[in-house]
Order: C-alpha cells, then sequence, then structure tokens
C-alpha cells in the first residue's frame, strides 16, 4: 500500500519535474506538477500527493519559519509573509492536571493571519503563481478564506471564498474582507461550499486552494517538522502522540506525509512515529466514527452542529490519506462535547494561550483519552492548537468572565471590588 509507514521509496517518473511529480494515492498514476492544473487523479479521480526523489533530512533544514523546510517543499520559495517557527509553549499544570509525562502546546495561532493555514498558503498560492493562474478560491468555515484572501493580495492575485452564512466568526470575515477577497456567503454549510467551488474549479473558473489541493498540505507537513525538531532539541526524542483538531482531515494526512518521509530518508524508526490522534466535535463526528467501526470509508454527515464552528464539517475530504495516518501510527480519533471544548479553551487560557474553540477540541480530547487510559501516563504529548482566540471573539466572551458595570468613581469601584467576584461562568 502506497500510504504504508513501510512504503518503499518510489521510483522516479520520466514526468517528474526537477525531482518532483504527483501521484494518485488509489492507482499510482502519475504527473508532471507544474504543466496543468489537476486537484485529482485524471484516471480514477484519488486523491494526489507530492512525491520527491530527494527526500531531505533534518541536516538539510536551515533557517526559520515554513521555508527552513525547503528541500521537503516542491518550491524553493514562495509568496509569504514570513508564517511558521510558531512556539511549542509548556503548561506545567495543565500537564499535571491531565498527567501526562509532558505535555507540549504547538500554537498555530501565532502564524501572521492567526492559524496554521498560512503554511499551506505560502506554499500553495506560490506554486498558483507557477501555474500562472488567475483567481484563487475556496470553501471556507473562516480561516481558510482569511489566510486566502491575505496571501492571494501579498502575492497580487483575485481572490473568492465561500462561506456558510452565519456559521463563521467575526474575526475571520473581518480579515477575507480587509485583504479584498470577494466573499459570498452561502445558504448552506461548509460541504455544500465545497462542493460547489470545486465545480466551480473544474469549469475552469478559479484555482482551489482549499486541502484537497496537494500542494497546500506540503506546506502543512512543517507543522510536524518543527514539532519533532522542537522535542528532539529539549527532550532528545520525538513526542509519543500528536493531538490535533480535524475537521477536512489535511493536518492529519499532512503530519502523516511528513513522518512517512522522514521514516523513508532513515531519518525516524518507524516505531518511534507519533501516535497521530484526532479529535472532533461530537456534532460533527464522520471520522471518529469511521475509526471506531474500522471502516475504510467515511460516510458523510449532513447536518452537523458545533460550537467549534472552524471543524463544522460533516465530509472530510481527505479522510483517504488520514485514515492510514491514524491507523499505521497506532493512534485514534475521539469525539468531545462542546462543553468540554470550552472548558480546555478555559484551561488553556489558563495558561495564558489564547485559542479559538476548533483548537480547544485537542486538549479536551487528550483529556478524555488520558481519563479513559488510551493514553497511558509516562506519554509526552504534542497538542496542536489551531487558531488563535481573536478569530472567535464571541466564543472567548461568552467562555471568559463578563464585564461589570461601575459607576466613575473610587468608592463605587471599591464597593464593587468587595462584592462577589467572578460572575458564574
Ligand atoms: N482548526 C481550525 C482552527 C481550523 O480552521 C480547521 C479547518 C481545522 C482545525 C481542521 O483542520 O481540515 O486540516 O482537519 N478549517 C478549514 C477552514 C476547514 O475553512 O478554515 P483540517
Amino acid at each position: 500500500m502506497s500510504l504504508s509507514l513501510s512504503a518503499d521509496r518510489p521510483a522516479i517518473p520520466a514526468v517528474a519535474d526537477d525531482g518532483v511529480w504527483l501521484e494518485c494515492i488509489e492507482c499510482g498514476e502519475t504527473f508532471a506538477p507544474f504543466d496543468a492544473v489537476r486537484y485529482t487523479c485524471d484516471e480514477c479521480g484519488g486523491l494526489l500527493e507530492v512525491r520527491y526523489a530527494d527526500l531531505p533530512t533534518f541536516d538539510d533544514f536551515e533557517g526559520q519559519g515554513v521555508w527552513r523546510y525547503a528541500d521537503a517543499l516542491p518550491l524553493a520559495d514562495g509568496v509569504t509573509t514570513q508564517e511558521g517557527a510558531t512556539p511549542l509553549y509548556e503548561v506545567p499544570r495543565l500537564e499535571a492536571d491531565i498527567g501526562v509525562e509532558a505535555l507540549r502546546i504547538k500554537h498555530e495561532g501565532m502564524n501572521p493571519t492567526g492559524s496554521f493555514k498560512d503554511r499551506g498558503m505560502t506554499v500553495g498560492v506560490g506554486v498558483a503563481k507557477e501555474l500562472g493562474v488567475g483567481r484563487l478560491a475556496c470553501a471556507s468555515t473562516g480561516n481558510t478564506s482569511a489566510a486566502l484572501a491575505a496571501y492571494g493580495s501579498r502575492g497580487g492575485m483575485e481572490t473568492l471564498v465561500l462561506l456558510p452564512a452565519g456559521k463563521v466568526a467575526a474575526g475571520k470575515i473581518a480579515q477575507a474582507s480587509l485583504h479584498g477577497a470577494r466573499i459570498l456567503e452561502v445558504d448552506g454549510n461548509f460541504d455544500a461550499c465545497l462542493d460547489i467551488v470545486q465545480e466551480l474549479a473544474e469549469a475552469g473558473e478559479a484555482y482551489l486552494l482549499n486541502s484537497l489541493n496537494p500542494f497546500r498540505l506540503e506546506g502543512q507537513k512543517t507543522i510536524g517538522l518543527e514539532i519533532l525538531e522542537g522535542f528532539l532539541a529539549d527532550y532528545d526524542a520525538v513526542p509519543d502522540r500528536i493531538v490535533l483538531p480535524v475537521g477536512n482531515a489535511g493536518n492529519t494526512a499532512a503530519l502523516y506525509k511528513a513522518f512517512r518521509e522522514l521514516v523513508q530518508a532513515g531519518e525516524l524508526d518507524e516505531d518511534d512515529v507519533p501516535k497521530l490522534t484526532g479529535v472532533q466535535a461530537e456534532g460533527a463526528a464522520p471520522m471518529v466514527e469511521a475509526v471506531e467501526n474500522g471502516a475504510d470509508e467515511v460516510r458523510r454527515w449532513d447536518d452537523v452542529e458545533t460550537r467549534a464552528t472552524a471543524i463544522r464539517i460533516g465530509n472530510p475530504v481527505n479522510a483517504p490519506k488520514a485514515l492510514p495516518g491514524i491507523r499505521e501510527t497506532g493512534g485514534t480519533a475521539v469525539a468531545v462535547s462542546d462543553e468540554a471544548i470550552t472548558d480546555a479553551q478555559r484551561d488553556l487560557a489558563g495558561e495564558g494561550i489564547g485559542v479559538e474553540p476548533a483548537s480547544a477540541a485537542s486538549v479536551a480530547g487528550l483529556r478524555k483519552l488520558r481519563a479513559e487510559g488510551t493514553v497511558d501516563d509516562d506519554e509526552r504529548v504534542a497538542c496542536l492548537t489551531t487558531g488563535h482566540l481573536l478569530k472567535d471573539p464571541d466564543a472567548a466572551a461568552a467562555a471568559g468572565n463578563d464585564p461589570e458595570p461601575v459607576p466613575a468613581d473610587t468608592e463605587g469601584v471599591l464597593a464593587t471590588l468587595a462584592s462577589e467576584s467572578s460572575p458564574d461562568r
């Protein structure tokens, strides 16, 4: 199987351009990377992956941020706003409370537009320039649209975003708007938006920059490479487990690919690959359902709902790449309630780390799996937090303390301070 951890290094096909090509994960058909716009396999419609003749080693990486990993990417540089190099925070109280050997938070909300999407866009928009396409487009629960708008405008390209009406957090719409995207609010959920954008892309109306685009996932691989380098520096070992929120399962697929390439390059022992552990909200958990049932395919959920609007997704399009990742690494997937997500958002905030609800799902999932005994107390774990608190100010305000009105005099302020503090959350 081409997506197994122990797959042989691929033979280099004639279509390779400078040692880079696209390969179908289903039928193995290969394509030149930059000769035409292509998102899926011409032969069977399967998902495509970028493949390399030369796989890089840790020694090849230099500099900071996503482009530190240029040797693991399809281009030498892209359209950049200095993405990547995000913090890997220590959280001693949370670590002790959840009860694991080590817990670190990889806070992707610290990227330029406040989410991990920037890592994919610096590569994806760079490829769009290489291909010479005009309009860029995506469907989005918000963060992709913010990143596409920013990177598209930086690259001097037109951008179009389709959003589920009424279900996108305020900060994200504000970003897409100010960065100059044309914003279409669709009377339907994210999955319906993606269906439409795919049809627009197939009709040649726009270049698709959702995570179906294999180049975007290359940029997102760098999350995994940074986590591994951070753990190697601090613990002289890679993490036992990486826990991450799952929507379209793009990150799950991207991290798994990063690890497979390191195994193939002889840089990482197959037995040491971190267990990929996906977390979804209970109201939008088709991946969890598939993992729990041992299914090879994910059933599309038509009705999805969660406070974590970023992962309000019923049809995880990267499941064929991500399911093998969860299984081959010995990971799992778990669903958490909206209440548990908000609790985890407060826990992180209590350590000074501000995240949006979807991001907190990783910590909520870890807590649940630790309580169930699926995660052992001797594990070293990295939780991915994917987006910044300010992305969804309404959710943050609802989860936090209410402001208290006071008169404009010190006596009145003192009287209020003397009264019962902290209204109920
Ligand atoms: N966390 C956040 C904050 C997200 O915005 C997303 C996806 C995910 C997690 C899920 O990541 O798809 O790689 O499993 N947001 C997309 C968007 C769908 O349009 O912004 P995944």
